[in-house]
């Protein structure tokens, strides 16, 4: 029988956070606890996927948005001008919950932040990269 020990008594825990830190780096740069990482920490919404609104939209909305299957309204189409009447508030929330069971949650893009999929949508209703559908 053969027993790996888990923990290994005796390094130090400096020795212990070097060789962590070290097995950590080739998944980006991280940093331990009570380092100074040099860096100021993000803020929840800057994580998400990354993307700005065009995007978004290439990789999850236009699938649907750019043939208009199901009738999803295309990008810069008049199509928006009755759904943006009903304010950003109640767009943003039927893009996140989902609509009418032909527009999937989050238009599938489910670690969108909501001010990528606000992004995405400005970018729908106008066309322009950094258009604003709600002025
Ligand atoms: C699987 C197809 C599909 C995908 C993917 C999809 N949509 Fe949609 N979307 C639709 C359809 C269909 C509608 C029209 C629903 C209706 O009015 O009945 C719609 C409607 C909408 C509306 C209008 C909602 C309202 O209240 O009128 C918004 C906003 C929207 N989509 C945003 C997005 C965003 C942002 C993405 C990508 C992150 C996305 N959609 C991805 C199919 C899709």
């Amino acid at each position: 029988m053969l027993f790996a020990p888990l923990l290994v008594g005796d390094e130090s825990d400096t020795e212990r956070e070097q060789a962590i830190a070290e097995r950590l780096k080739p998944f980006g740069s991280s940093c331990l606890e009570g380092q100074d990482c040099g860096t100021v920490a993000p803020t929840p919404t800057e994580f998400g996927v990354g993307l700005d609104g065009k995007g978004v939209y290439d990789k999850f909305c236009s699938v649907c948005h750019e043939t208009g299957v199901s009738e999803a309204p295309l990008v810069a189409s008049e199509a928006w001008d009755e759904r943006v009447a009903k304010g950003a508030e109640v767009l943003l929330a039927n893009t996140k919950a989902g609509f009418n069971e032909v527009m999937p949650a989050k238009g599938n893009c489910l670690d969108c932040t909501d001010a990528e999929l606000q992004s995405a949508i400005d970018y729908m209703v106008t066309g322009e990269e950094d258009g604003k559908a709600f002025p």
